[in-house]
């Protein structure tokens, strides 16, 4: 395996396709390790390797550790009420399997650990727009174990590391026919087929939407600088919101779906769900400052692609 390799987690996922691409696409070798439990086949490539395996496995991880320069790890339980159901796998998954692989992969020496945290930590927010000094107080198992996640990770200093606090991701490629996805990938697919959305709440919760390309440019653009600049990279060991700046209420979005569909749009209101947060927006000064990132999509019209 050549030297330039990452070991994406989750690279099969939703995020972790658009990653994936994106890293061979720069001439980077690949290492997937993914269990599929939400994730989808990969096209073949030259360079990408993929390992079908849980990622609490110790023997699986070791045998992606030892061909790899670099880690992102993706590989969690994404949604929020599954964590809910189904605590176990959700503290197994998204924090002690996190926390050897962050372990590990400092022992092995690799040039830089990435990890996908979440808005989610920050729990009901005193003030918006939310920036990574704001007090962190997740509310239920998702948002907790991925707390302790990140905490782990952060908690090492030999290696250069970075968790990059994921604000509501959307964009194609997003687990169809899922209850358990994202908002704007189920109500998209329910207007194409005509069917009712199902609004949990008043619809007045709002999202600070980011497209999936500007989140890859900011995993990449992290993982350079950290292999450029080691411990001394003015990203290692700390945090990012990674966010448009902008919020959006549901009731917006269906709005905005609305202009780009025939479609008659028929709302159905159920109780909120329990561990919903109800208001997100993030500031992004802190990535940009770092490393001059900044989101570059159009929402509009990334939504209106949803559609198509
Ligand atoms: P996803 O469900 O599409 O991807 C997760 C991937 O991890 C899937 O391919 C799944 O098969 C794999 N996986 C799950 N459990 C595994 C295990 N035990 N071993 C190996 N692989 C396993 O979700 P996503 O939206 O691409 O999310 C990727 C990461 O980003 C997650 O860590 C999630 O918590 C984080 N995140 C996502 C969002 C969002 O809005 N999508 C926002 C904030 C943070
Ligand atoms: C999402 C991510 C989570 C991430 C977090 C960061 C997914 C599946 N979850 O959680 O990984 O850490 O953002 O902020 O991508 N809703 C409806 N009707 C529906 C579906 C959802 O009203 O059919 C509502 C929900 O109750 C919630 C809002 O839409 O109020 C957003 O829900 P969802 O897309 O699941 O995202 P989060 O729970 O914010």
């Amino acid at each position: 395996m050549s030297s330039n390799a990452v070991l994406v987690t989750g690279g099969a996922g939703f995020i972790g396709q658009h990653l994936t691409s994106k890293l061979l696409s720069k001439e980077r070798r690949v290492v997937v390790v993914d269990d599929f439990s939400t994730g989808k086949p990969l096209k073949e490539h030259p360079k990408l390797t993929v390992i079908e395996g849980d990622i609490s496995d110790e023997s699986v991880r070791k045998e992606a550790l030892t061909q790899v320069k670099s880690v992102i790890n993706l590989a969690a339980i994404a949604s929020v009420p599954l964590c809910e159901n189904m605590p176990e796998v959700s503290r197994r998954v998204n924090y002690l399997a996190a926390q050897s692989l962050f372990q590990e992969a400092s022992e092995s020496g690799v040039s830089a650990i990435l990890h996908a945290s979440t808005s989610a930590l920050y729990g009901v927010p005193k003030q918006l727009p939310l920036n990574e000094k704001d007090p962190i107080n997740p509310i239920g198992n998702y948002g907790l174990d991925k707390q302790k996640a990140e905490d782990a990770l952060l908690s090492i200093k030999q290696s250069p590391v970075c968790a990059l606090r994921l604000f509501n991701v959307f964009g194609l490629g997003q687990q169809r026919g899922s209850p358990y996805s994202g908002v704007l990938t189920i109500f998209s697919e329910r207007i194409v087929q005509n069917e009712e959305l199902t609004i949990f709440g008043d619809g007045h919760q709002s999202r600070d939407f980011i497209h999936v390309n500007d989140v890859v440019s900011a995993f990449i653009g992290c993982l350079e600088d950290l292999e450029k600049n080691g411990i001394y990279s003015k990203v290692s060991g700390k945090k990012f919101n990674v966010c448009s700046g902008e919020s959006m209420t549901l009731l917006d979005v269906v709005d905005s779906f609305s202009s780009y569909t025939e479609n008659e749009i028929v709302l159905k209101f159920k109780p909120p769900r329990e561990g919903d947060i109800l208001h997100s927006s993030g500031s992004f000064d802190s990535l940009n400052k770092a490393i001059g990132w900044t989101p570059s999509t159009d929402f509009s019209e990334r939504l209106q692609e949803l559609l198509l």
